[in-house]
């Protein structure tokens, strides 16, 4: 059985138009990726796309028939296939080429994908790929800009290195990017232009220039986290300690070492933080006596590691005069409500989440329970992201109460607030309003 986790595109109906470049690989990706969370992609591929990747590759990854043509007899009618636009929540073209942006913004209909783009009824989004003289072309600038002001979202490009040879911006996204900009178009902004702060990975603390004490954290759970921030509107700081991930899109990201410089780089930040998110397993003790060479095994006896506390970072942000709303976690082999509430008591923060270290410690999958002063708040198991995005909707809706002032209670489980719109809401909102 495929698992399939929950997504601000589960359930979603895409329309995946495939033009004419080079990159046209790269949406083979993309589609398995736009699948694997759970969306049903149908799939338009213009006659150019056709002769870098073949139809059935994209029918065997999304499953349904390829689109190619606005004449197709099979369709039964030239205009069958504009249905599919309408039952769309979505296009996105991705590579969209120098050509297809310039038909788009002409308002051009003379193949099936620029005739379902010009008659839907829902978002269109683009990512574009081309070779850098043509992105940087007037005529490409000015179709992008049309575009924009017709409230489509351009994704990318990026810059870098080009199929063809040359270097520059024009590069499609990796497809990752990608669905990660599609995800937060469909996610609601509960966190919209609210400031968080956060820490994640470990810390690494130096006994000597090669050698260290540190936790095992492998910085997942705080990167979703990170991400499931971004795209709820949140503008995401994360002081990162050494991790193998790469950082998150959309999220301003400082790497350091040491629980010190972690401590640096939070509490420089603090005062404008509304939200502060622990999530960093940081080392309890330095080392005091750090020797500044190698040392060496044949020294009379082992060496002498003399250890002294680090400073705590999330109980001092939550003592700040005027503290962000402070989250912390709790890593436990036992007694975890017993052990995360004592924790949350004395750093002085309304809300802890606790997990067991048995249960996911390093994977992609955790079970995690949040602790407030109304108690504990069980929730199910699940992959990292799923549960990431579960945490950012709580602290949006502990956030949301605290500004209405209309409860003071941390539980979870009460009725949402009325959510804000999201991106494509707001589109399709803009749309009915012409
Ligand atoms: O005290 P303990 O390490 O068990 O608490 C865990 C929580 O406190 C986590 O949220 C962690 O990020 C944070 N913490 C911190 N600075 C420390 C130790 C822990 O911010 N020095």
């Amino acid at each position: 059985m495929v698992l399939v986790e929950a997504s601000a595109l589960t359930g979603k109906r895409i329309v995946l138009g495939v033009t004419g470049g080079i990159a046209a690989y790269k949406a083979a990706a993309l589609l398995r990726r736009i699948v694997g969370v759970g969306a049903h992609v149908d799939v338009v591929m213009t006659a150019a796309a056709t002769r870098f990747v073949t139809p059935l590759t994209f029918q065997t990854l999304s499953g349904n028939a390829v689109h190619t043509d606005l004449w197709d007899p099979a369709s039964g009618s030239a205009l069958a296939h504009i249905g599919l636009s309408r039952a769309a929540d979505a296009i996105l073209v991705a590579p969209a080429s120098a050509d297809f942006l310039a038909r788009v913004a002409g308002g051009r209909a003379d193949d099936l994908l620029s005739a379902l783009v010009l008659a839907r009824e829902c978002p269109l989004l683009v990512a574009p790929a081309m070779n850098r003289r043509m992105w940087e072309h007037p005529a490409t600038r000015r179709n992008v800009e049309t575009l924009a002001q017709d409230g489509v979202p351009c994704l990318g490009p990026a810059a870098g290195e080009q199929a063809c040879g040359e270097s520059g911006a024009g590069r499609m996204l990796e497809p990752e990017a990608i669905l990660a900009c599609l995800e937060a178009f469909f996610t609601p902004k509960t966190l919209a232009g609210r400031r968080l702060l956060m820490t994640a990975g470990p810390t690494f603390e130096a006994i000597d220039p090669v050698r260290g004490i540190t936790n095992l954290s492998s910085g997942r759970m705080g990167y979703a986290i990170a991400q499931a921030a971004a795209q709820a509107g949140a503008e995401v700081t994360l002081v990162s300690g050494p991790v193998a991930l790469p950082a998150p899109p959309e999220v301003t990201w400082i790497p350091v070492v040491s629980a010190l410089e972690m401590h640096a780089a939070v509490m420089e930040r603090a005062a404008a933080a509304e939200i502060f998110i622990g999530v960093a397993a940081v080392a309890d003790y330095r080392v005091e006596n750090m020797a500044e060479k190698k040392l060496k095994k044949d020294m009379d006896g082992p060496p002498r590691i003399r250890l002294i506390p680090n400073p705590d970072i999330l109980a001092d942000v939550a003592a700040c005069k005027n503290p962000p709303f402070c989250v912390g976690f709790a890593a436990e082999c036992e007694n975890l409500e017993a052990y995360a509430q004592k924790k949350r008591r004395k750093k002085n923060i309304p809300l802890i989440v606790g997990n067991l270290i048995q249960e996911g410690f390093g994977g992609e999958r955790n079970r995690i329970v949040l602790f407030d002063d109304q108690g504990a708040h069980p929730l199910p198991e699940a992959s990292k992201t799923h549960l990431a995005r579960m945490l950012v909707a709580h602290i949006a809706q502990c956030l949301n109460k605290t500004r209405t002032g209309s409860e003071q209670s941390l539980n979870h489980t009460s009725t949402h607030n009325p959510e804000p719109p999201t991106h494509a809401e707001d589109h399709n909102r803009h749309q009915d309003s012409r």
